[in-house]
């Protein structure tokens, strides 16, 4: 197989630019505007991604809508990381049958991680005939080619080729939001951890050049766009693969160093390559936010071995500590699997003191999730599920209590933060950390960031009033 990176070239895009115009010109001479509606299940990458689907349909005419019914287009951009995530998308998938029968000329398609494993694929033009067209992320760019063929009466589409990857400049995107911004930043990912299917369906890692990413920021910042997240299944090892020299921390300081009133953050860091200079140049720069998504996925060195994860408990307990002693305010959230093959209690014990240890934030918690041709899927695992479930509920019980009491703690303080939208009578802010804040306030307020005094807290969020509105009151 071809193991290097596709650069796809500016022509290539202006083909699949040209097929927007085609399906553009149909819908005019039919004298419709035609609608379509995109679904995006599973992470940031793919949200990303589906900015890029709607980016093409608005560019071949299409009037994005927010569900199923009626539209001529709907696209399911699916997740892969876990059994529950795919059987969403099968029920979801089946339940099109029926949009499919009140509007015949409707058009589904199924991309993102799951259309890139063959058993999906095989399984769609099996039993799914509703179905007209399924792509991987590697086709993702060649979109409206695959339209195209479809509306134009050709035979269902199948874009499923395994490939090490492209990355394409230029799609256009139509973003989701005017103050907060998803940009990519590599594509893929390397280290086969023996659980995960991500690299066996986004292909190698490849990074975009620096300079097409300070590009697409400063013209975000120009638009308004105020918070910006940076994304990568693994960003410290970004520019690895570039002959530049740029690494993450210089891409970090790269951004952060343009002009403008916003933050920078970025996930997912992963411990084995999340370097000191990375911490000292989130320390240096207030533009870049202090908060970590740094994942650990067991507290037990040898649980992380089998995950081949490259680093041991001392080593991430010592980066954390680096990490807060450079950043005192850091925000630290993380991933974490329960049930591993073969994690014992005394290995889950690890975890649990590891947890305490830390004192995350917050933690995205999954219990274990055999993923077909992935190592991990043929190890021995004779721990039962329901010791699994009680696992799981313990471990949930003691993050509980440490978010509680974290939360706690910012009762008193003032942070500034982004005020980002209303939630019924409630106007919603971020603090630098990602923490969500309801406060009484007017919409004008919406897209500024504003110091708020937080007081009181709950499990998950925060509740706060403007800061000088709380000085008035003592
Ligand atoms: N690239 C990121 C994570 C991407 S997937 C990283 O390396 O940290 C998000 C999370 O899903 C992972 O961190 C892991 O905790 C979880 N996950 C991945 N595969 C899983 C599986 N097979 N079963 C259960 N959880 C899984
Ligand atoms: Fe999956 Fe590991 Fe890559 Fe993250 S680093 S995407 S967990 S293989
Ligand atoms: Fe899911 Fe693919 Fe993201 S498998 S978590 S959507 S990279």
């Amino acid at each position: 197989m071809n193991t290097k990176t596709t650069v796809i070239s500016q022509e290539e895009l202006e083909h699949q630019f040209a097929y927007c115009d085609k399906i553009a010109a149909y819908w005019q001479s039919r004298r419709q505007v035609p609608t379509a509606y995109v679904e995006t299940y599973g992470c940031q990458q793919n949200e990303a991604d589906s900015e890029k689907l709607r980016g093409y349909l608005i560019q071949s005419g299409y009037r994005m809508i927010s569900e199923a019914e009626g539209a001529d287009v709907v696209i399911l951009n699916t997740c892969a990381i876990r059994e529950h995530a795919e059987q969403r998308v099968f029920g979801n998938l089946g339940a099109l049958t029926h949009t499919k029968r009140r509007h015949p000329a409707q058009k589904i398609f199924l991309c993102g991680c799951m259309a890139g494993q063959e058993v999906v694929s095989s399984r769609i033009k099996a039993s799914y005939p509703h179905v007209d067209g399924v792509f991987s992320t590697h086709h993702l760019w060649q979109f409206p080619e695959i339209l195209w063929k479809v509306l134009d009466g050709k035979k269902r589409q199948f874009y499923i080729t395994d490939e090490p990857g492209s990355i394409a400049e230029g799609i256009p995107q139509q973003r989701d939001s005017q103050l907060k911004a998803w940009v990519s930043i590599m594509y893929g990912c390397n280290n086969f951890c023996t659980y995960c299917i991500v690299p066996y369906v986004r292909g190698r890692e490849r990074s975009r050049q620096p300079e097409d990413i300070l590009r697409e920021c400063r013209a975000l910042i120009e638009s308004g766009v105020k918070d910006i997240t940076l994304l990568g299944q693994n960003v410290n090892s970004y520019g690895k693969d570039l002959s530049c020299g740029v690494d993450f921390a210089d891409l970090l300081e790269q951004i952060a160093q343009i002009p403008g009133d916003f933050l920078i953050r970025f996930m997912t860091s992963h411990p084995r390559d999340a370097s000191n200079k990375l911490f000292d140049t989130m320390a240096k720069y207030d533009k870049i936010a202090k908060q970590l998504h740094l994942p650990f996925q067991s507290g037990s060195s040898r649980i992380l071995k089998a995950m081949n994860r490259h680093y041991d408990r001392e080593t991430y307990l010592e980066k954390v500590r680096y990490a807060k002693q450079v950043m005192p305010s850091l925000v630290l959230t993380s991933d974490v699997i329960v049930g591993f093959p073969g994690e014992t209690e005394e290995d889950f014990a690890q975890t649990l003191s590891l947890i305490e240890q830390v004192h995350y934030d917050s933690l995205f918690t999954f219990i274990f999730s055999p993923r077909p041709g992935t190592p991990a899927a043929s190890m021995e695992d004779p721990t039962p599920k329901e010791e699994k479930n009680r696992r799981f509920d313990r471990l949930c019980a003691l993050q509980n209590a440490i978010s509680e009491q974290v939360h706690q703690n910012y009762v008193g303080k003032t942070m500034r933060c982004l005020v980002d939208g209303r939630d019924k009578e409630f106007l919603t802010a971020r603090t630098e950390g990602g923490r969500l804040v309801r406060f009484q306030g007017c919409d004008s307020l919406i897209g500024s960031f504003q110091n708020l005094t937080i007081t009181g807290a709950t499990t998950w969020s925060l509740t706060g009033e403007l800061a000088e509105q709380a000085a008035n009151h003592r």
